[in-house]
């Protein structure tokens, strides 16, 4: 697994081992290295979105599309590209942050990576006065079947599936994504959640931690779903700022990166 921030696409190489989690700066992660260095961590990085893109991490068997790349901290997983419904991430733990509700559940977790991640995000929202908390990480493929129709016997599917995605087709299968509110938006999965202080500051700092609001307010038409200022989705920090910075969705970025 590989997971890039500017700081570690070089660690990467030097020293073998994938950094996660240091906040992102604005400056180009090349400056101030040496250009043996620089050159190699750009040709890592280039070589990992490569592998990763869209048009490679794709089979087609029986008329359903299923992503390959299965454990990549970039898995795109969209309407048009399913996890197979028995995939299950393996290294699957509860994150160390308060949640909306008690008591053990499966959907307290998220991978590795994402949950060490989401640990320093809590921490530098409590630390700036921010109350956030967790309110559904990681789901089963049946979890979200069962989700998707309950939606789906009481909106129709068509409307259901606006909000919620249909078993396969959910981040949260991944576990690279969570669920967050406030006691200001009374910890439900709302757009007003958006216009409260915590959801502002979530979607100001999520990327220094490596995450993206991944279904934007103006990006419906590429997303497939409404606005949901509420679900962040774990990429790693320099992917995350630049998606951020240049308000894409993951399915552009990638698409770029071919
Ligand atoms: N609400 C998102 C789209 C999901 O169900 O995964
Ligand atoms: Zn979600």
């Amino acid at each position: 697994m590989k997971s890039f921030t500017r700081k570690s696409i070089v660690s990467t190489i030097l020293i073998g081992s994938v950094v996660a989690g240091s906040a992102f700066t604005t400056l180009p992660f090349t400056m101030n290295m040496n250009p043996v260095a620089s050159a190699a961590a750009n040709s890592s990085f280039t070589q990992f979105l490569h592998e990763n893109a869209p048009g490679r991490t794709i089979k087609t068997s029986g008329g359903l599309a299923t992503v390959t790349n299965l454990s990549s901290t970039v898995v795109l997983v969209n309407k048009k590209r399913n996890l197979p419904s028995t995939y299950a991430p393996q290294d699957l733990v509860v994150p160390n942050i308060p949640f909306s509700f008690s008591g053990s559940s499966p959907k307290k977790q998220m991978r590795k990576v994402a949950a060490t991640a989401i640990e320093k995000l809590f921490a530098a929202a409590k630390k700036d006065g921010i109350d956030l908390k967790a309110v559904s990480g990681y789901r089963s493929y049946a979890t979200q079947k069962s989700i998707f129709d309950r939606n789906a016997s009481i909106k129709g599917e068509a409307v259901a599936n606006k909000t919620s995605a249909r078993p396969g087709q959910s981040e949260h299968q991944t576990g690279l994504a969570m669920d967050i509110s406030s006691a200001s938006a009374g910890y439900d999965l709302q757009q007003s959640f958006g216009n409260t202080k915590e959801g502002k500051w979530l979607k100001a700092n999520a990327p220094k931690y490596g995450f993206i609001i991944r279904y934007g307010k103006d990006q419906e038409k590429l997303t497939g779903y409404s606005y949901e200022p509420w679900h962040v989705r774990y990429v790693g920090v320099y992917i995350a700022g630049e998606i951020t910075s240049q308000k894409l969705t993951l399915e552009q970025y990638l698409e770029r990166a071919k």
